[in-house]
């Protein structure tokens, strides 16, 4: 599935409710929509886990009938009676064995199929929404929200919600044969549990509040960590090593303090259940006998009793534990579903689609004006033609919104106003593989993967790249392209040449060799209109000569559109766009422009004076 159908699949239906407002059984109807797997063969876990759940009933029954009717048999004990008693109760407890773990087992498969599918859509929403944005805040939170949403919601799938039904049914079973065998007990014991079935979830809330707090500390603790390992440096260099672990020393002991607090509630609630447990069996033994003497209750009957108790202790606990772990899956659900819903900026065209071959590229800004969300205009007016084959140059100063216009031009986002057309088509119009194509955007700060300078020139060659590895015609490619831009020279001094590591982020090559990198991936690209947005970092004369030269072949026969910070690539261009305030204040040569006088005219003779 290309990121376009996931785009598709997940845009948000008008007639749909926001997943926020859904309850509870709406939620996990959806869910189920969102990761069909978690239904595979549910049909059949169930019927498994049912007959697990019976199986453990057979235990109480088979004692109760051995000791009534085989040991303390009219006629003396029923030895033979007895045997097979015990081996259809052995028998049973096999079975049910082999059926709860087969459950287990398909309830993993399953629940994993349908985590799966949902990471990967929702991871792959997020990208598709932070692409667009270029928020990064919002995708680190979309980030986390995802991974311990997703993780709340395992929990419950891979056992909370089967054993849900298992100790409801188990719980119905026991009741039921208990009343049975006696109705005096079964109120008996109901009224020893109803106390506990009052408090326990109350105290299971006060355990999820804590848990959060330990989480939320935990983070704290993590970010303050993880902060000072990055930070080291600066650390280091101002001298607040001591402020910096006491920072850390306070947020480790905070987790510490939560930890503690969290365990002694859950160390409250274990005891009061095997209190109660241990009282109902008391009361059992104690009532029974009375009952027995009296001659309402038989041996056996009292013995079967003591097993059933603890047949529903059980349950009763996990029913409590499970229906708040069900409230946690349930809000966690409701929020992935909230991420999945959330509309991407920029939606593929529909019926009014134009297809956009390749060639020779024509761009048009008609009356564009832009905000970013939530934000005042930063381009306003913008009414520009770029005949195919055009070199442009876009200057202005800091802020003023150069590359903003880049970015509505690759599509990041549209317009607020007006459209951007490519050869006069609206590029809403364009479908987004069509675009990437044809439009090829070199960013300031190109971002260089952890791995080798082939593998990373090798970004260019887009989805054609295979997953596993580079095939020996890519690599080939990639040292053409690095070659006509004459790069080689450049390649040959690196110490592995093109099997350079270049480190996490690129983080092993200078600010020039980057740039290099991203030229070429730039070129294996080969687009039709090209924008590059110069990097605002100085570099040193001999990169700047090797990036100049590049840069000439790489923008040879296409249109481009250069946010200039350097005035010399200005003086180079066919065309000068002078950005200023969001507006696009004079288009003309350079020559024009500096005899006209005004911006561009005083902005270059600063750069004259300051370079020259
Ligand atoms: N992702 C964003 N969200 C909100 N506002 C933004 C975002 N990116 C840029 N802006 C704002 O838009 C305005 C124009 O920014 P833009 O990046 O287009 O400027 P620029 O001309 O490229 O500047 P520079 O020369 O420094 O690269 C700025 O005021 C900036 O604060
Ligand atoms: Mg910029």
């Amino acid at each position: 599935m290309s990121t376009t159908d996931a785009r598709q699949e997940g845009a948000p239906d008008s007639r749909m409710a926001p997943a926020s407002t859904l309850g509870v059984f709406a939620t996990l109807r959806r869910a189920a929509q969102v990761s069909p797997e978690l239904l595979d063969g549910l049909t059949l876990t169930l019927a498994l886990a049912v007959v697990a759940a019976t199986a453990r009933v057979l235990v109480p029954i088979a004692v109760q009938q051995t000791v009534d009717t085989a040991i303390l048999a009219p006629g003396g004990v029923d030895v033979s009676r007895a045997a097979a008693l015990v081996g259809v109760a052995a028998l049973g407890l096999a079975v049910g064995a082999a059926c709860s773990a087969l459950v287990n087992v398909r309830l993993f498969r399953s629940s994993e199929a349908g985590l799966l599918t949902l990471r990967t859509r929702a991871f792959r929403h997020v990208h598709d929404l932070s692409v667009l944005t270029q928020n990064s805040e919002r995708r680190g939170s979309l980030v986390s929200r995802v991974t311990s949403d997703v993780d709340t919601i395992s929990m419950f799938v891979q056992w909370g919600g089967i054993m849900l039904l298992v100790s409801v049914l188990q719980i119905f079973v026991a009741t039921t044969l208990m009343a049975v065998y006696s109705w005096q007990l079964t109120l008996l014991v109901w009224a020893c549990f109803l106390p506990l079935l009052v408090v326990l979830p109350r105290m299971q809330k006060g355990v999820n509040r804590r848990y959060a707090a330990v989480r939320e500390r935990y983070g704290a603790m993590l970010g303050a960590v993880s902060e000072a390992v990055v930070g080291a440096e600066t650390i280091r260099a101002y001298g607040v090593s001591a402020r910096t672990q006491r920072r850390i020393d306070a947020a480790v002991a905070a987790t510490r303090r939560a930890m503690v607090r969290a365990q002694t509630l859950v160390a409250v609630v274990f005891s009061s259940g095997v209190l109660v447990a241990n009282l109902v069996l008391a009361v059992v033994v104690v009532a029974g006998t009375w009952l027995g003497v009296a001659g309402d209750l038989s041996v056996g009957r009292v013995l079967a009793f003591l097993f059933l108790v603890q047949l529903f202790t059980g349950p009763v606990q996990m029913a409590t534990e499970i229906l708040n772990e069900l409230q946690n899956a349930i809000s966690g659900w409701r929020r992935v579903l909230g991420v999945l819903e959330t509309p991407v900026d920029v939606a593929e065209p529909g019926d009014d689609a134009v297809a956009s071959p390749r060639g020779p590229a024509s761009l048009t800004f008609q009356d564009v004006g832009y905000a970013y969300p939530d934000g005042p205009p930063v381009l306003r007016d913008v009414d520009l033609h770029v005949e195919a084959g055009t070199s442009v140059a876009v200057v202005g100063a800091t802020g003023s919104g150069k590359t903003t216009m880049a970015k509505l031009v690759a599509r990041f986002m549209d317009p607020t106003t007006g459209a951007v057309l490519l050869d006069g088509v609206d590029l809403r119009r364009i479908a987004s593989a069509d675009l990437r194509r044809r439009v090829v955007l070199v960013p300031q700060e190109g971002f260089l993967f952890d791995g080798t300078l082939t593998e990373n020139v090798a970004y260019g060659l887009r989805d054609e790249a295979p997953t596993g590895g580079l095939t020996p015609e890519a690599v080939a490619r990639v040292e053409r392209v690095v070659a006509e831009l004459g790069l080689d020279t450049w390649v040959a001094e690196l110490p592995a040449g093109m099997a350079t590591p270049v480190g996490q982020r690129g983080e092993l090559l200078s600010a020039g060799e980057r740039q290099l990198v991203a030229l070429a991936r730039a070129r294996l690209a080969d687009g039709d209109l090209l924008l590059l947005d110069e990097a605002t970092s100085a570099v040193d004369p001999v990169a700047e000569v090797r990036i100049a030269r590049a840069l000439r072949e790489l923008a040879r026969g296409r249109t481009t559109l250069t946010i200039a910070h350097r005035l010399s690539t200005a003086e180079a261009a066919d065309l000068v766009v002078v950005v200023h305030a969001g507006r696009v204040v004079e288009v003309g040569t350079h020559a024009d422009l500096v005899a006209r006088g005004d911006h561009y005219a005083a902005m270059h003779s600063a750069w004259v004076s300051q370079t020259r």
